[in-house]
């Protein structure tokens, strides 16, 4: 079995897609080991606890850096034996010392088609843009904010006379899709990641 680490901030519907995921086959030889939050109330920690997945709260007040904070992170995954980390709902930008820890093995949902609408509220910014069409995106973590090579992105139209709630829960329905599946291509080791560019290996 192949262990997966979760890190959350909030409502947790995508680590839920990938616990589904794993659990029906669809994310073959594969757990969710750990689930990290800054959050104590987050409600992805429920859901973890449901599903019988230990669960480690990391707090940022608790720590004197940045740094000193994800590395404690770091090091709950590693003790935990985990070989791929999914950011899902993590409100916070991890330190470069984080990030080359697991280059190439830590992975981020977006909701919006990259390079468009980085940072926060990606639904938002592209409804009030007046974008036409919008969607997701999963991507390997590099040291920018949502920069990293791209693996997969679900387009959705923006339908007339939308509003942006109904929009941000039409992408939602594609990051559950999308996440477990870049998910599988990366434990299938289909992806080659070539300077910015992501390739998908034929099966
Ligand atoms: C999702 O929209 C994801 O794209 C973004 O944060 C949100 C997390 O939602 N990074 P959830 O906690 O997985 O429901």
């Amino acid at each position: 079995m192949r262990k997966i680490g979760v890190l959350i901030s909030g409502r947790g519907t995508n680590l839920q897609a990938i616990i589904d995921a794993c659990n029906d086959g669809r994310i073959p030889d594969t757990k969710v080991a750990l689930v990290v939050s800054d959050n104590p109330g987050a409600y992805g920690l429920e859901r973890a606890k449901q599903a019988g997945i230990p669960t480690r709260v990391v707090l940022r007040d608790d720590f004197e850096s940045r740094k000193a904070f994800d590395m404690a992170v770091a090091d709950a995954l590693d003790e935990t034996g985990v070989e791929l980390v999914c950011l899902a709902g993590f409100m916070r930008i991890l330190s470069k010392a984080f990030v080359r820890r697991y280059h190439g093995r830590c992975l981020n949902i977006h909701p919006a088609l990259l390079p468009s609408f980085p940072g926060l509220d990606g639904q938002k910014q592209a409804w009030d843009y007046g974008a036409k069409i919008s969607g997701c995106t999963v991507h390997y973590v590099d040291e920018g904010c949502d920069t990293g090579p791209i693996i997969l992105q679900r387009p959705v139209a923006v339908d007339e006379g939308c509003t942006v709630d109904e929009l941000a829960a039409k992408i939602l329905r594609e990051e559950h899709i999308a996440y477990p599946e870049a998910i599988k291509l990366h434990f299938a080791g289909r992806l080659k990641i070539d300077g910015r560019r992501v390739t998908v290996k034929p099966e």
